[in-house]
């Protein structure tokens, strides 16, 4: 059931073609915790996962699982609530570009 969801909210999520560039702007507030090696938070220990380099539908479904709460991280969800699918879509494109 998730499965399909996620299906769904990728292959919907695709309809829109992500420009790196844009992706590039749109990512600076993430870059401030993505972008760190081996960053880990002070409080409460948590590790801030790598998304530079990975595959562009994962960071697609992951943000939209975000946003719409299906994945539950309140720091990750106060970043995704603002993004509109086309904001996803340039951002996936601008971090599955780098790191490669
Ligand atoms: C304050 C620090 C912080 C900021 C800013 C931030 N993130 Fe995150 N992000 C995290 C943490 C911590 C996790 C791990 C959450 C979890 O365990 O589910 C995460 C998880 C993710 C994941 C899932 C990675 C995986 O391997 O499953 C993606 C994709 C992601 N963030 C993208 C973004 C994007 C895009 C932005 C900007 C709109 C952003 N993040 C801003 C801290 C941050």
């Amino acid at each position: 059931m998730l499965i399909a969801a996620l299906l769904l909210a990728v292959s919907s999520a695709q309809a829109f073609e992500g420009d790196p560039r844009q992706g590039r702007i749109k990512a600076e507030t993430c870059l401030g915790c993505h972008a760190i090696p081996s960053y880990t938070n002070t409080y409460p220990m948590y590790h801030v996962p790598k998304v530079g380099g990975q595959n562009e539908a994962y960071i697609i479904s992951a943000l939209l699982a975000y946003r719409d709460g299906q994945r539950d991280h309140e720091t990750m969800h106060g970043n995704a609530q603002g993004l509109s699918d086309q904001d996803i879509a340039d951002i996936a494109a601008y971090f599955s570009s780098v790191g490669k």
